[in-house]
């Protein structure tokens, strides 16, 4: 809520009456400005610290608030309460990009986050995931190199194919979620009509104590529909803020998206022997061995009152989990637990948790003190655990709920691979058995001309993982590249003046 009353006569900062929001204090009408224009200088002073650094990947998205329901009994797998038949409560779901800055086109080729947020009464649970249920690699030292392949050029600052196609035919995981992206799914018709996944493998814990490992899938009710490569690039020089605007405009007329929450549930002891490594994240599961199980819903009805205070500053993490869940091995998705809380520790300030957006609906009682702009405060309770003067403290000793055992030395490895573990399997079925006809001749087109400025010895490296994808479709791309470039008086590889 905001604590400002905009029908209030305006103030300074120190809340004495503003003197003026249109002239400033000068010596006679046409004499300089003084410097003891104390509101003149605060509005100057404030507005170069208007902006907090955006995002570096995800910059550009939007969201809105909403309520979840249960409406399926999965005690069986989660203790949860808020996972519990007949639960309910708010949401918070944020749209975006990965590659493209706070101002790109909404419409840009990209995967599209899905950061979902329940406020349940155990604290928040945050689902920060894709509309892709896979990602491009499989060790988290790898993402920041990830991300600055699909940014930009250190010299010119342009954005670069050669550069992105080198990142990923060096790292072959990527090929799933590359073919996902150059496919249909790449260019979702709008925030509303796509589905949204975990991509991880997490955990869930009933109340025995007994483990599962789930994927959680958001099923859009409204469909998913996608839009051609013209119709995405007419719109980002249209209209940048396609689907910024889409999902606002839906809301405020009453048009509420919404979605079904699935999971996919694996016994705990099935992940030791699943022909695939089930942490791996370039992989699905495949439904016919894990089918999905409905668990509830979740609508968004509530657009933000303001979107500096709700989206910029909402903080969403991997890492923020409630008893009856939990991760897992997966080492990208442990990783995240540390990097989101402290790109947020350095995008917001320290206590970016006391924002109203990011507080949690169960109140606050931590061992965490001080900082710059510390808001809420335990007066003078004890600051130390264990006290003796009664402020709780916790002492959780052995296994813990969300638990999984791990043994061996320490070691630099990628996983140890299982039988489904190669990293073309998945990508090739995507083309041949899940793309159309259609789409399989559109995605030939979309390659290529994300090929066509792409240089040597990359153009030759990528030609090569198309092919480990899929031989006929690899062959395809090479062809209608040469073409292009032949056309354009260009040989792949060689000097154009010999062309
Ligand atoms: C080790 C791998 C990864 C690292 C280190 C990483 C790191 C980050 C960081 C630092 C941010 C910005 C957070 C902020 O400033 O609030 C971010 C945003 C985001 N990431 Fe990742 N990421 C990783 C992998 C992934 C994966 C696998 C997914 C999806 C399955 C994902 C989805 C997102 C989304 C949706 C956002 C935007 C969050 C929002 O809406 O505020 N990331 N990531």
């Amino acid at each position: 809520m905001s604590k400002i009353d905009p029908t209030a006569p305006a103030t300074r900062q120190n809340g004495a009456p503003a003197e003026s929001n249109r002239n400033s204090l000068t010596v006679g009408p046409n004499g300089p400005i003084t410097l003891n224009d104390v509101h003149l200088i605060e509005t100057l002073a404030a507005f170069n610290r208007e902006r907090v650094p955006e995002r570096n990947p995800h910059a550009k998205g939007s969201g809105a608030f909403g309520e979840w329901e249960i409406t399926e009994d999965v005690s069986k797998y989660t203790h949860a309460k808020g996972f519990q038949l007949g639960a309910k409560g708010r949401v918070l779901l944020r749209f975006s990009t990965v590659a493209g800055e706070q101002g790109s086109p909404d419409t840009w080729r990209d995967v599209r986050g899905f950061s979902l947020r329940f406020y349940t009464e155990d604290g928040n649970l945050d689902i920060v995931g894709n509309n892709t249920p896979v990602f491009f690699l499989r060790d988290p030292i790898k993402f920041p190199n990830f991300i600055r392949s699909q940014k930009r050029l250190p010299a010119s600052g342009l954005r670069d194919n050669t550069m992105q196609f080198d990142f990923w035919t060096l790292n072959p995981e990527s090929a799933h979620q590359v073919t996902y992206v150059m496919g249909p799914r790449g260019l979702p018709r709008s925030w509303r009509e796509m589905n949204g996944y975990s991509s991880h493998t997490y955990q869930w814990i009933n109340a025995d104590g007994e483990r599962f490992w789930v994927k959680y899938h958001f099923q859009s009710e409204q469909g998913v529909h996608n839009m051609t490569n013209e119709e995405a690039e007419r719109l980002a020089g249209q209209d940048a803020e396609y689907h910024r605007r889409d999902l606002f405009d839906n809301i405020a007329e009453g048009n509420f998206p919404s979605w079904t929450i699935n999971v996919q549930v694996m016994p705990y002891e099935d992940a030791k022997t699943y022909r695939i490594n089930p942490f791996d994240l370039t992989k699905v599961w495949p439904h016919a061995d894990y089918p999905l199980i409905p668990v509830g819903k979740f609508t968004l009805n509530e657009n933000p009152k303001n979107f500096f205070a709700e989206i910029e500053q909402a903080a969403f993490s991997p890492g923020n989990f409630v008893p009856g869940t939990g991760i897992s091995p997966d080492k990208m998705l442990v990783a995240r637990t540390f990097s989101y809380p402290d790109a947020q520790r350095a995008r917001i300030g320290t206590n970016y948790n006391q924002l109203p957006v990011n507080q949690p609906v169960h109140p606050v009682n931590s061992y965490t003190f001080d900082g710059n702009m510390r808001f809420d405060h335990s007066g003078d309770a004890p600051v130390y655990a264990p006290n003796s003067f009664g402020r709780p403290y916790a002492d959780e000793v052995g296994q813990v709920e969300n638990s999984w055992e791990s043994d061996g030395e320490l070691v630099r490895s990628t996983y140890e691979l299982r039988e489904g573990d190669d990293d073309f399997s998945q990508a090739g079925d995507l083309v041949r058995n899940v793309f159309t006809d259609a789409e399989r001749d559109e995605f030939v087109n979309t390659v290529a001309g994300a090929l066509a400025t792409v240089q040597e010895p990359v153009l030759s490296n990528a030609f090569q993982y198309w092919k480990n994808v899929d031989q006929a479709t690899g062959e395809r791309i090479e062809a209608k590249v040469r073409e292009g470039l032949a056309e354009a008086g260009e040989i792949p590889g060689g000097d154009p003046a010999n062309a």
